[in-house]
C-alpha cells in the first residue's frame, strides 16, 4: 500500500493536511490492485457495486474540515464563536447532518435548504436563513421554525416588521451590508464590491438602522460576505475594520447593542496544482486577528463571531468517478475521452471555466504521458469536463477519477439532456453508505403532467 500518487505531483498531496488544500480527500491511497482507495474503499469497486459516475465524499476529510474550523476559532478568537456551513456548496441529508455533529451551524438560502437542515435534525438556532429575494413563504417558514432570518433589503425588513405582529414575538434577524471589499475571483462569485444585487448598501445603513431600532424586530448581529475561491487573506483580514463602524453607530446613535458579526466565507481551495490557498487556520487567524484589532480600537465589546465556509469544508472531500466510453483524435489537434456524465453533474466548468485535475482509478502507478481532453456526454461542444490535461493510455472501461468536485457541483447538478442525477456514496474506515440514490428514468418523469387531451 502506498500514498504516492504519481499522476499527481507528491508534493501536493502530503505537504499539508489542511483539507482544502489536498488535490485530493485526506484518505487516498493506492491499493495492491494499483487502484484508487479512498476511506479505505476500492472506488473502481466502489464504481461496480454504485453505478457510473458516482460522487464519492470522504467523511474523514470532511470531519476534519469542520474540526480545523471550530478548533481554530477556538483558539484564535477570545470571544464566542459559530461556524455555520454554507450548505448551498452542498445541501442534502447526510452532509448537513455531519456538519451539525461537529457544532456547525448551517446557513440555508431557500425553503428547499432549510426544509433539508431541518429534516437533517439541525437545531434552529443554528440555521441562518440567506437571500436577496426570498418569497414570503420562505420567511413565514424561517420565522415558524425558529431559524435566524439575514436580512438582506428593504422590502424583507418591511415584510419581517409586518410578520412580527402576527407571531407575536420579534423575529430574530442580522442585516446583511455590502461591504464594498473587492477580491480576486471570478465575475460571477463576487459579492462583497458596492456593485452587487446582495445586501444593504453602505449609504442606507443609518436609515436601516434607524428603522430597526424603532421596529419588532429583534436584530442581533451584522453579516457580510465578500466573495468566493479568495486566495488572498487581506480582504478578510479588512472586513472586522469595515463592520466595526457600523457596530459602533448603532450603539452609539441608535441605542442598538448588536452582539454578533458574521464575516461569510470564500477560503479557496485547490482543483490544480497552481492554485495555493492559505490553510483554514490561517484564515481562521486572519479573520480573528482583524476583528479583535478592530473591535478593541474602538473600544468595543468582541462580538459573538461567525463565518459560514461552503467550498473549504465540503469541496475537497469528494472525488467524482466516470467510466470512459468513446474517444476521438482531430489529428493534430486533440484527442477527447468521453466520459459517462459532464455538464450536468458539473456544471463549473461550462459555467465558470474551472479547472480540475483527474486520475485514472484503475491504473494508479501508469505514466501520465498522454495529453487529452475529458469531454462530457451532453449534447453541447462546451460539455469539457478538462482541457488539455495529461492522463495514462486509457481504454473503455477504465474509471476516470475527477477530484475536489464537493463544491457546487451536487448542488447544481440538472437533468440537462434528461440524464438522471448521480448518486452519492459516503465513505469512511472501509464502509460506504449510500447518501444520495441515483435518479431513474422514472424519476425523470415523476413530475410530468400530460394532459389527457394529448394522451394517444
Ligand atoms: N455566505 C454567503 C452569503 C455566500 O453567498 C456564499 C457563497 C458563502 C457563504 C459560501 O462561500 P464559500 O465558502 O463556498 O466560498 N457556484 C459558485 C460559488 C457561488 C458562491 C455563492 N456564495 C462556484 O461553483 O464556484
Amino acid at each position: 500500500m502506498t500514498t504516492v500518487l504519481p499522476n499527481l505531483p507528491l508534493s501536493t498531496l502530503t505537504e499539508t493536511r489542511s483539507p482544502n488544500q489536498q488535490l485530493l480527500p485526506l484518505t487516498a491511497k493506492i491499493n495492491d490492485a494499483d487502484r484508487l482507495e479512498i476511506g479505505g474503499c476500492d472506488v473502481v469497486e466502489l464504481v461496480k457495486q454504485y453505478g457510473s459516475p458516482l460522487y464519492i465524499v470522504d467523511e474523514v476529510t470532511l470531519r476534519t474540515a469542520c474540526q480545523q474550523y471550530r478548533d481554530a476559532f477556538k483558539h484564535y478568537y477570545k470571544g464566542a464563536s459559530q461556524v455555520l456551513y454554507a450548505s448551498k456548496a452542498w445541501n442534502c441529508l447526510a452532509i448537513c447532518a455531519i456538519a451539525a455533529s461537529e457544532g456547525l451551524g448551517i446557513d440555508v438560502v431557500s425553503g428547499g435548504e432549510l426544509y433539508t437542515a431541518i429534516k437533517a435534525g439541525v437545531k434552529p438556532e443554528l440555521l441562518y436563513l440567506h437571500g436577496n429575494n426570498k418569497s414570503l413563504d420562505e420567511l413565514e417558514y424561517a420565522l415558524n421554525a425558529g431559524c435566524t432570518v439575514v436580512a438582506d433589503n428593504w422590502w424583507e425588513l418591511h415584510t419581517l416588521n409586518r410578520l412580527a405582529t402576527d407571531f407575536g414575538i420579534p423575529p430574530q434577524i442580522m442585516l446583511r451590508i455590502t461591504p464594498g471589499i473587492e477580491c480576486h475571483t471570478h465575475e460571477y462569485i463576487r459579492t462583497g464590491h458596492l456593485d452587487s444585487k446582495f445586501g444593504f448598501d453602505p449609504n442606507d445603513i443609518d436609515a436601516v438602522l434607524e428603522f430597526v431600532a424603532k421596529s419588532q424586530l429583534n436584530c442581533i448581529g451584522l453579516h457580510a460576505h465578500i466573495g468566493s475561491q479568495i486566495f488572498e487573506l487581506q480582504p478578510h483580514k479588512d472586513i472586522g475594520q469595515v463592520m466595526v463602524q457600523w457596530f459602533k453607530s448603532a450603539r452609539n446613535e441608535y441605542g442598538l447593542h448588536l452582539t454578533e458579526l458574521n464575516i461569510g466565507g470564500g477560503l479557496g481551495i485547490r482543483y490544480t496544482e497552481s492554485d495555493d490557498p492559505p490553510t483554514i487556520e490561517a484564515w481562521v487567524q486572519a479573520v480573528c486577528d482583524g476583528v479583535t484589532a478592530a473591535f478593541e480600537s474602538h473600544g468595543l465589546p468582541l462580538p459573538k463571531l461567525l463565518c459560514e465556509p461552503g467550498r473549504s469544508l465540503v469541496g475537497t472531500s469528494c472525488i467524482t468517478a466516470y467510466t470512459i466510453g468513446s474517444s476521438k483524435t482531430v489529428p493534430g489537434v486533440r484527442t477527447y475521452i468521453c466520459v459517462d456524465g459532464g455538464m450536468s453533474d458539473n456544471p463549473r466548468p461550462i459555467t465558470y471555466q474551472a479547472q480540475y485535475r483527474a486520475v485514472v482509478a484503475n491504473r494508479m502507478t501508469a505514466n501520465a504521458d498522454l495529453l487529452v481532453t475529458v469531454a462530457g456526454k451532453h449534447c453541447e461542444s462546451g460539455d469539457i469536463l478538462l482541457k488539455d490535461i495529461y492522463l495514462p493510455q486509457t481504454e473503455p472501461g477504465d474509471v476516470l477519477v475527477v477530484s475536489a468536485t464537493g463544491a457546487y457541483n451536487y448542488s447544481m447538478a440538472s437533468n440537462y439532456n434528461r440524464l438522471p442525477k448521480i448518486a452519492a456514496v459516503l465513505v469512511q474506515d472501509r464502509e460506504a453508505n449510500l447518501i444520495l440514490k441515483r435518479e431513474t428514468y422514472q424519476d425523470l418523469i415523476r413530475q410530468d403532467c400530460l394532459p389527457s387531451r394529448l394522451k394517444f
